[in-house]
């Protein structure tokens, strides 16, 4: 024991800059989105840097992954940058840790449970039609920010059970409280962090509203928020109504941000990949299903999976996962010191060409059965991260990206509007500059 924590101690710390004092190479991580790539090129795939006032250090690629997933509460725990933890609160799922963790997480993931989803199909399918109807009529648009209102309706009806959720106050708050989440914590007026921190003050008195209107009525429901309002803990204590609020904002957050990202970038790149489009209607065409839609019905669209599948290694809607080190370990060769930060990363190990073939491609036969790349390494495939905080919302994602998919290419079509910027702004979740701006229209 003695001369292994000996040997460690002895190894050397990554290579890497720690950049400026305090804010370190946090500004250059905001502004380039090639700030890990540029690193790993020039210090190897295990580098240390200093970012949102942390020493932190990069790992890339499925061992890296393993390392992180399998070795959860004995050298890691779940952490966020500062910035995301205030506004995250320290009553959400994200930032709870241990057995606390993973108690809440099981109660949570009633929500998520087979049953749970095959309920939510009629409410994603009428949402869903809603918007194509709508953007029909609006002929050319702008995509995301619409994107967003539909994922931000279905996320509301479905976890808190409210309706109109776009055109409420809170998700017009939700886009400062957004544009914080990854920002130098410095909480004044005029920083982005400072507005994000009044947002989450005015969003928590919304969701408070909500939790106490759903508690007066007789029926608790199913969904997310009835299920925590039923909740007990071990001595039969009710959620409080703090903790209530972090987990709702949580849940909003998680459930409308990511994916909208997640069916921007499928309306992308399918309509610059118009082959992959004609074998999704193929398959559409052939198997001929009327709605409604269910489980078992989009599980047979096995090519539509593949797509799916592909749009999220391609353009991973979460970059990566922070960890904090609890007990100082070995990666490669070099130490990770107790105290640090430890960053995997998603879209770097998407991007491996000892996993992928020419990984720059978008293409979607990589997954099917006789190349299923993705098997070829464990852990080499992570969009939802892994191990025990592997994405709670995974399966209400591939449904609703599922759904929407289906509805959108069997009856309408798009085209990208020229002298537009397409390149990927990547905070919070990527998405294109100028917002996908289309043709719309019915087939
Ligand atoms: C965690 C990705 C959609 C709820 C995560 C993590 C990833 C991820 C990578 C793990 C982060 C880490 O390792 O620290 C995605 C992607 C999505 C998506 C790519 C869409 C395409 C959703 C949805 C919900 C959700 C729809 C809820 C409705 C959560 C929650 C956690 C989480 C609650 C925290 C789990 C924990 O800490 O135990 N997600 N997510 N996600 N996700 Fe998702």
């Amino acid at each position: 024991m003695q001369n292994a924590l000996k040997k460690k101690q002895s190894l050397p710390l990554p290579p890497g800059s720690f950049g400026l004092p305090v804010i370190g190479e946090t500004i250059s991580l905001l502004r380039d989105r090639n700030f890990a790539d540029k690193r790993q090129k020039k210090y190897g795939s295990v580098f240390k840097t200093n970012i949102f006032g942390r020493p932190t250090i990069y790992i890339c690629g499925a061992e890296a992954n393993r390392f992180i997933f399998s070795n959860e509460n004995k050298y890691f725990v779940a952490t966020w940058p500062k910035s995301t933890k205030i506004l995250l609160g320290s009553n959400s799922l994200a930032t709870n840790t241990g057995s606390f963790h993973t108690s809440r997480r099981k109660l949570m993931y009633q929500a998520f449970q087979p049953r749970a989803l095959a309920n939510y199909i009629p409410a994603m399918e009428r949402f869903t039609k809603k918007y194509l109807e709508k953007w029909q009529g609006m002929g050319t648009l702008t995509w995301y920010p619409e994107l967003r209102n539909y994922t931000f309706d279905i996320a509301s009806n479905l976890l808190v059970g409210t309706d109109g959720g776009s055109e409420t106050r809170l998700s017009k708050l939700f886009e400062d409280w957004c544009a914080g989440l990854f920002s130098i914590p410095i909480p004044l007026p005029w920083t982005s962090f400072g507005k994000a921190l009044r947002c989450r003050v005015e969003m928590l008195k919304e969701i408070e509203k909500i939790v106490l209107r759903r508690q007066q009525e007789q029926k608790l429901g199913e969904d997310a928020l009835g299920l925590l309002l039923q909740a007990r803990d071990e001595e039969g204590n009710s959620l409080s109504l703090d903790e209530l609020k972090d987990q709702i904002l949580l849940l909003l957050f998680a459930g409308h941000e990511t994916l909208t990202s997640a069916l921007a970038s499928f309306c992308l790149l399918v309509a610059q990949h118009p082959e992959v489009l004609s074998r999704i209607r193929e398959e559409q065409d052939r198997l001929n299903f009327s709605e409604p839609l269910t489980i078992d019905k989009l599980k047979q669209m096995t090519y539509l999976e593949q797509v799916l599948k592909e749009v999220l290694r391609v353009i991973s809607p979460v970059g990566g996962g922070f960890r904090e080190v609890i007990e100082e370990c070995e990666f490669k060769g070099y130490s990770i010191p107790k105290g640090w930060s430890i960053q995997y990363q998603i879209g770097r190990t998407h991007e491996d060409a000892s996993i992928y073939n020419n990984p720059d491609r978008f293409d979607p036969d990589r997954f099917a059965p006789d190349r299923a790349e993705d098997k070829q390494q464990s852990f080499g495939y992570v969009p939802f991260g892994g191990g025990l905080r592997e994405c709670l919302g995974k399966e209400f994602a591939r449904l609703e990206m599922k759904i929407f998919a289906t509805m959108l290419v069997r009856d309408y079509d798009w085209e990208l509007l020229p002298s537009q910027d397409l390149n990927l702004v990547t905070i919070p979740t990527p998405h294109p500059r100028d917002g996908l701006r289309v043709k719309f229209c019915y087939r």
